[in-house]
């Protein structure tokens, strides 16, 4: 199932429209990649704001995701996390699945919207991963929400800066920049 953009999706949308025109003045040749891309919203807005399309690669472990953002032109492979991705970006954005585990939600829409358990199960497994997945000076955007466990960004080897964050009436949601 392909997951609609929402408030989630619209606060990483407006830190890249804040964030990435710089990162494309010092390297106009940014290699920008996207784990869990969904309805394509952040391959438009990447490529909207001056990432070359050639430099947008993306992938979801859903492949009605993965055909979806083919169809729109981007380059988007089946992938649980890095597991068929072997390059290394300048950017890598993540809007991942965060919810702890909930009995009612239907299966098809758990895929995109529980991070495990305690909902930070894959968040932690992506911050295991993407270290080996950086170029030099690459950064990271994580979208994490209070629902799900706290994280400690630099017990984990980050350099974390918050770029946005929102509070909804029913939980907040921020954007992390993570550096090594
Ligand atoms: C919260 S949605 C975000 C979708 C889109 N990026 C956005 O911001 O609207 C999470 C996305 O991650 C995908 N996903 C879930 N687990 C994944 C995994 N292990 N590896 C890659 N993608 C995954 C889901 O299929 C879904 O498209």
């Amino acid at each position: 199932m392909i997951y609609k953009p929402v408030e989630d999706s619209y606060l990483l949308t407006e830190v890249l429209k804040k964030e990435l025109p710089e990162l494309i003045i010092k390297n106009n040749n940014l290699k920008f990649l996207e784990i869990g891309a969904g309805s394509g919203i952040h391959l438009f807005t990447a490529e909207k704001i001056g990432v070359k399309k050639q430099n947008i690669f993306s992938s979801d472990i859903d492949k009605d995701s993965v055909n979806h953002c083919n169809l729109l032109g981007y380059n988007c492979i089946k992938s649980n996390l890095f597991e068929n991705i072997n390059d290394k970006y300048d950017l890598i954005i993540f809007n991942p699945p965060y919810l702890p585990e909930d009995s009612k939600e239907p299966s098809n829409s758990k895929i995109a919207t529980t991070g495990g358990k305690k909902g930070d199960e894959i968040i932690l497994s992506f911050l295991e991963q993407v270290k080996d997945y950086l170029n030099k000076n690459g950064k990271v955007f994580l979208l994490t929400s209070n629902l799900t466990p706290k994280i400690d960004f630099k017990k984990l080897g980050y350099k974390v800066k918050e770029l946005g964050c929102e509070k909804l009436f029913y939980e907040q949601l921020c954007v992390w920049e993570l550096v090594i």
